[in-house]
């Protein structure tokens, strides 16, 4: 666990646990997602003498689920691992899919594995500890599970008091769509591409603002993304300007809008050519036809993902 979720967490599910678990704590925070801390969780494993039936439970956010489940997999070849995810962002994204790793010399997730856990075990409890603008975060990846796979479902989501609402239903939902998807694509050859929605330019925004004052959480990032990629999905697949209106209106009324310096944009639009999901030089997308049906490998030009930005400051 991390040093919130050992205070925050751990005590829900204390008892539960057996009398002679072993715990190790790590500073919260992306920046220790790193090879540094890696080291440490192997060596404290190792001093306990974990053998290969060891088990280790990860109880935190993206980030302690991502690295615990890495320095399990690794550890003597791999060992089981459970994930207690405790942020509405990993419980609905991370969570499944296997992908596990660390941020090595400022690349993000660059150093990784795919392997399953035993179990993932989600409960809405953990939230209540959660601070606001972190749920927020979260519930930009829901919004995007509706955008991508189902209308009826990006319906059902509130954005005026968007901060209660029933999130066992929400979480519910949400896997069941992050599952089907992943379990049709594991090794995202295709079909998994659409959960890249809204991150291509979402990404560049989160990378530019990393350690400024401006920075961004990873959802609030991404629903900046969905915006101008909404714009791209009108210009380039047709999304009717009714549907791209709705969005656009749910977007902003949950997360506002972020100010930022033209200036900033040519360094933006270079940073999204280095998504991972690029093949070569052309710069792809998943964009939206309809609310609920999303395509991928959309080549699209920088100066329409400028258009795209400068949309978004209009
Ligand atoms: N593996 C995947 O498929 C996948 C998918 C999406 C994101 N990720 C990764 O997940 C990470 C982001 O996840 P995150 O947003 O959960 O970050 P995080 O783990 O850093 O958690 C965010 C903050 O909330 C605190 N926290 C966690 N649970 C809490 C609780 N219940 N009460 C109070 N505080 C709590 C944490 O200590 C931290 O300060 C990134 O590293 C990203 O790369 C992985
Ligand atoms: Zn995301």
């Amino acid at each position: 666990m991390d040093s919130n979720t050992a205070t925050h967490c751990h005590p829900l599910i204390s008892e539960s646990l057996p009398l002679d678990v072993k715990t190790f704590t790590f500073q919260a925070g992306e920046a220790n997602k790193n090879l540094g801390t890696c080291s440490l969780i192997w060596q404290w494993m190792t001093e306990e003498g974990f053998d290969r039936k060891a088990l280790i439970i990860n109880l935190g956010g993206g980030v302690t689920g991502d690295m615990g489940g890495f320095c399990a997999a690794t550890y003597k070849r791999g060992i089981r691992f459970i994930n207690i995810p405790t942020t509405l962002l990993s419980q609905v994204d991370a969570s499944v899919g296997g992908k596990l790793g660390i941020d090595f010399n400022g690349f993000k997730n660059h150093i990784g594995v795919f392997a399953q856990p035993e179990a993932v075990i989600i409960s809405e409890l953990f939230l209540g500890t959660l601070p606001e603008a972190e749920l927020r975060s979260g519930y930009a990846e829901v919004i995007k599970h509706g955008l991508i796979r189902s209308s009826n479902y990006f319906h059902c989501l509130k954005a005026e008091g968007w901060q209660n609402q029933s999130w066992r239903d929400i979480i519910e939902k949400s896997v069941s769509i992050k599952k089907e998807v992943v379990e049709k694509d594991p090794k995202e050859s295709g079909l998994r591409k659409i959960l890249n929605f809204g991150h291509t330019i979402g990404h560049a925004f989160e990378s530019y603002y990393l350690d400024t004052p401006s920075h961004l959480l990873h959802g609030e990032a991404i629903a900046i993304g969905m915006i101008c990629e909404t714009y791209l999905s009108h210009k380039k697949l047709g999304l009717s300007l009714s549907e791209m209106e709705k969005i656009i209106q749910m977007l902003t009324s949950v997360y506002g809008k972020f100010d930022f310096q033209m200036k900033a944009v040519p360094a933006i639009i270079e940073l999204c050519g280095q998504d991972k999901k690029n093949e070569g030089k052309s710069i792809n997308f998943s964009l939206l036809k309809h609310i609920g049906e999303c395509d991928y490998n959309i080549n699209v030009s920088k100066e329409e993902i400028e258009e795209s930005i400068l949309y978004y400051q209009s």
